[in-house]
């Protein structure tokens, strides 16, 4: 098992496999950042003996992210090689959902467990002007398809920001008291160059708590693989919701993730702005080299990102990171 200075185990791995995204939303991608579709990102072979190094050292889950993980075109592939990694018990995929509809069966084929979708607003010009893409509807197509299929647990990801979601909260709840899915909603996180957006919409999701609790909504009791939302049901609701306050005290007491980049860089933390190379130990199938070096690079992972990174305005990974 692969553990750090504090005692807390690593069991999660989030895995991009590019930088590249086709939207553009307003709170994500740094200033003059430019798709490059010819970087070096990882091949299949690279990501699959990721996959094995950290399975041999206890990952049981692993996120494919990106950028946009469904623009490569070896993604169903890439799906099926963490699913048939031995010790891999959970394969899943945070998207835009784009093309959901068109590529949802191949994914499930592929093995995927879980897919989590982003969608900050429910209002289709709003979605628009928030993404720079009018999908709206298409992507909604594609979570009732992935709902009546019934295999992958589907989970939503809304980024609060005061302007442009933060007077729809009613509308989210009205969807989920007749949609399964879980709701996570996302405190806008501080980026190296969004100071001015952050200032301007950052919404406490401490906020929404107090009000979820007054309307009746009530804490779930999560297991140790939970991840950082706190979440909440309602008798009335088919959905759930969940949230995720990156600002809250304690939030990295129960870190269980670490992160491969599409660069093949080992993040420590999603605030540390240079990754740890691991490229040179990927090119062999022998991959005891790579859990040495991994290993050997976990003694530097921090109590909190907080010290770090909030006096030098934190990291511009996030959109390559995949969050
Ligand atoms: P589950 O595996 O379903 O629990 O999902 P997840 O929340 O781990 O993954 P997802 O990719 O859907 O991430 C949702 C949001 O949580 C994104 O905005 C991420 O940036 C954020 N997030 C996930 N892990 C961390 C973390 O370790 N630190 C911080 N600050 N944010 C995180
Ligand atoms: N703050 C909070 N969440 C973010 N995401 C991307 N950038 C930010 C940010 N600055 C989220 C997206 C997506 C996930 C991959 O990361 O909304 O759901
Ligand atoms: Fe693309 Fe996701 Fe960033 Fe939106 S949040 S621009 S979908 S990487």
């Amino acid at each position: 098992m692969l553990t750090d200075n504090f005692g807390r185990k690593f069991y999660y791995l989030r895995l991009s496999i590019t930088d590249v995204c086709n939207f553009r939303c307003t709170y994500c991608l740094p200033d003059g950042y430019s798709c490059d579709h010819d970087r070096d990102f990882l091949s299949f072979d690279e990501i699959k003996r990721v996959a094995n190094a950290f399975a041999q050292m206890g990952t049981e889950k692993i996120r494919i992210t990106g950028g946009e993980p469904s623009l490569r075109k070896d993604l169903p592939e890439i799906i099926a090689a963490c699913k048939q990694t031995p010790g891999i018990k959970k394969v899943a995929i945070t998207t835009n959902g784009y093309k959901l509809p068109e590529h949802l069966e191949s994914w499930l084929d592929a093995g995927i467990d879980a897919i989590n979708i982003s969608i900050d607003s429910l209002d289709p010009r709003m979605f628009h002007s928030i993404t720079g893409h009018n999908k709206l509807p298409h992507i909604l197509k594609g979570i009732d398809m992935a709902l009546a299929d019934g295999r992958a647990t589907i989970k939503i990801n809304t980024v609060l920001m005061r302007e442009y979601n933060g007077h729809d909260i009613k509308t989210f709840l009205d969807w989920l008291k007749v949609t399964p899915v879980t709701l996570r909603f996302i405190e806008l996180m501080q980026t190296g160059d969004n100071q001015e957006f952050f200032d301007a919409q950052h919404v406490q999701g401490a906020r929404i708590k107090q009000n979820l609790i007054l309307d009746g909504w009530l804490p779930v009791v999560n297991d140790k693989a939970a991840g950082p939302a706190q979440e909440f049901y309602h008798p009335d609701y088919q959905g759930k919701i969940g949230l995720i306050m990156p600002y809250s005290k304690d939030f990295c007491n129960t870190c269980n993730r670490l992160r491969v980049s599409s660069l093949g860089k080992l993040h420590l933390c999603l605030f540390t702005e240079e990754g740890l190379p691991l490229k040179e130990y990927l090119q062999e199938d022998d991959v005891e080299p790579l859990k040495a070096q991994i290993r050997a690079m976990m003694t530097d992972k921090k109590a909190t990102h907080f010290l770090q990174d909030k006096l030098t305005g934190a990291t511009k990974n996030l959109a390559m990171l995949g969050g």
